[in-house]
């Protein structure tokens, strides 16, 4: 096993670039991403930067490998994990939506989504009875082909949705990059830690 001095977790995709360019330019001395098929970066003693899926960084970051990471709020509402969200980063902003085929007003009894967490509390919450389909991608597939009578999944610009012909019915959370931070290595490494929350929190304008 490698040690770093500190450990990011990244989401891949659309997110890394913006993630990447925060940390930075708050002073966090990130390695240079290279070679196209690595999936961590950075020397030994150093810091260490891992690519992950969007939905294994709370992960890594709650079990403590990575002391640190950005995700979406999407994500977190999603993960069922107590993480400590120190800074609203702003970028990234989608929603979580409810979405149908146009004028379908049926009860839902079937819902698919990559949420099913936050999909089962929002049952709950509505007192609807509905199976909830937990798939991994391309939700709106399962609307457009009745897999399901309506999905929840992300809505960023609204071009998947038109082009599958579904509709928004209704937004039901909003979501941009948070920064996640261990609560152990809050403490153990308060002394990197602390300086960097307080310059991404300058950088909003937040509190
Ligand atoms: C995400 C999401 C929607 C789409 C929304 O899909 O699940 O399909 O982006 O973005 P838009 O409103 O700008 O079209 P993505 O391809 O990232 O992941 P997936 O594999 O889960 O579909
Ligand atoms: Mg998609």
């Amino acid at each position: 096993m490698r040690r770093y001095l500190l450990t990011v977790a990244l989401p891949k995709g659309r997110m890394f670039q913006e993630a990447y360019g925060a940390l930075k330019g708050a002073g966090l001395d990130l390695p240079p991403v290279e070679g196209e098929r690595a999936l961590l970066h950075g020397k030994e003693g150093g810091i260490a930067l891992l690519e992950l899926r969007n939905q294994d960084v709370p992960v890594y970051v709650d079990l403590g490998i990575a002391e640190l990471g950005v995700v979406g709020k999407d994500i977190l509402l999603d993960s069922g994990r107590d993480l400590f969200e120190p800074v609203d980063l702003g970028f990234g902003a989608c929603r979580l939506s409810l979405i149908r085929r146009p004028g379908d007003t049926s009860p839902i009894r079937r819902i698919a989504t990559k949420y099913p967490l936050f999909t089962a509390r929002l049952l709950k919450e509505r007192g609807w009875v509905a199976d909830v389909v937990e798939l991994s991608g391309n939700i709106e597939l399962a609307a457009v082909t009745g897999l399901a009578d309506a999905v929840v999944d992300v809505v960023q610009t609204g071009a998947t949705l038109r082009a599958a012909g579904l509709v928004e019915v209704e937004v039901l959370a909003h979501s941009t990059a948070r920064l996640i931070v261990n609560r152990q290595a809050l403490k153990l490494k308060r002394w990197l830690l602390k300086p960097l929350i307080a310059k991404l929190r300058g950088r909003d304008g937040g509190p």
